[in-house]
């Protein structure tokens, strides 16, 4: 079987080339804008997602089983003013690949976002819940989704949320980093959702696949949308709180800031951030019969690697 893993180098495309579960399903090929991989733990090539000309000559050339892409353009404000950008990688691309899949039978594995709702719920919202992103980087990885979906190929869209990881750029490295020079930090505690480790995404994936391959002509059950985040929800002020509490009694950090809440207003942003990101993941569970733990594990977990680096 082969593997296309696009995005190789974000911080969920490092991780499933760091956890191994793709290499010893099939042999993988990872792509990265320029053909270098920060793992090196694959056959690297080139994949841009803003080229689809070139997409669509690394994918007749990697003739893959399976496609898995965690490659996305995510610079959240950035994306306010870049609409054209954003829009070919997250709103076309997907479509490209899954216009590619349908034709040769392969299935498309893609990651997508809290950020496709409007955030104004007061429970986790469902894969069929009412979509509104509220920004360009949201409209754009929703346009992504439809693009996919209407390309007829077999397909998991996985929504996850607030990713974090012991590699790439997050806000638990950014806590952390700030945390060592400050006594004092301010962060948002009007914004509720589900720390997610890329550990659990990646696992998550995998028992996905396994499941999907497993199942024969019945396939077709497994496929659509679902959300895969960790159990649980806290705000960014929650988030930070339990990042340093762990930290400390890790060994990871000599003395814990104060971190005061404040409100998003008080903290604005070129994008509108949803207030409520927490997702149902009822149907990934059952469905896929992977339990998902609650965010302080993985959130142990995590620090338990930085502590080891
Ligand atoms: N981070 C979050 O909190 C979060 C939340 C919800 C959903 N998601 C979704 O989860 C998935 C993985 O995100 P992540 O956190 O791993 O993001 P990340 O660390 O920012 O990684 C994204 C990767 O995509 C690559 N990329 C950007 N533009 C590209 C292009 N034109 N062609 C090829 N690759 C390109 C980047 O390449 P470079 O390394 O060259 O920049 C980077 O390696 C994405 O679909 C994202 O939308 C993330």
């Amino acid at each position: 079987m082969k593997i296309l893993l696009l995005g190789a180098n974000g911080q969920l495309g490092q991780t499933f080339l760091i956890h191994g579960g793709l290499a010893s399903r099939g042999d993988v090929a990872a792509a990265s804008r320029n053909g270098e991989l920060t793992v090196k733990a694959a056959n690297a090539v080139t994949g841009d997602l803003a080229d689809l000309a070139q997409l669509e000559a690394l994918l007749d050339t990697e003739q893959p089983d399976i496609v898995v892409n965690a490659a996305a353009y995510t610079a959240v404000d950035k994306a306010e003013n870049d609409e054209a950008t954003a829009m070919l990688v997250n709103g076309q691309a997907p479509g490209t690949i899954g216009r590619w899949a349908a034709r040769h039978g392969a299935l498309v594995v893609h990651f997508s976002t809290d950020y496709v709702f409007p955030g104004d719920a007061s429970v986790p919202y469902a894969p069929d819940a009412l979509t509104g992103p509220q920004g360009m980087y949201g409209q754009s990885k929703l346009a992504g989704e439809d693009g996919l979906r209407d390309s007829g190929a077999p397909h998991l869209i996985l929504r996850t949320a607030w990713v974090y990881s012991a590699v790439g750029h997050n806000f638990l490295k950014t806590m952390l980093r700030l945390g060592a020079d400050r006594d004092e930090l301010r962060v948002v505690a009007d914004q509720r959702g589900t720390p997610t480790t890329t550990s659990l995404i990646v696992e998550g994936t995998l028992a996905a696949i396994d499941r999907y391959l497993a199942a024969g002509a019945d396939r077709g059950k497994l496929t659509g949308t679902f959300h895969l985040t960790a159990s649980g929800e806290t705000t960014w002020h929650g988030f930070a709180q339990a990042i340093f509490d762990e930290a400390a009694g890790a060994g990871l950090i000599a003395r814990r800031p104060t971190v005061h809440p404040i409100a998003s207003s008080e903290f604005p942003t070129p994008a509108k951030r949803p207030a409520y990101s927490v997702l149902d993941t009822t149907s990934f569970a059952t469905t896929f019969g992977y339990p998902l733990a609650d965010w302080r594990d993985g959130l142990r977990a995590t620090l338990g690697q930085l502590s080891t680096q």
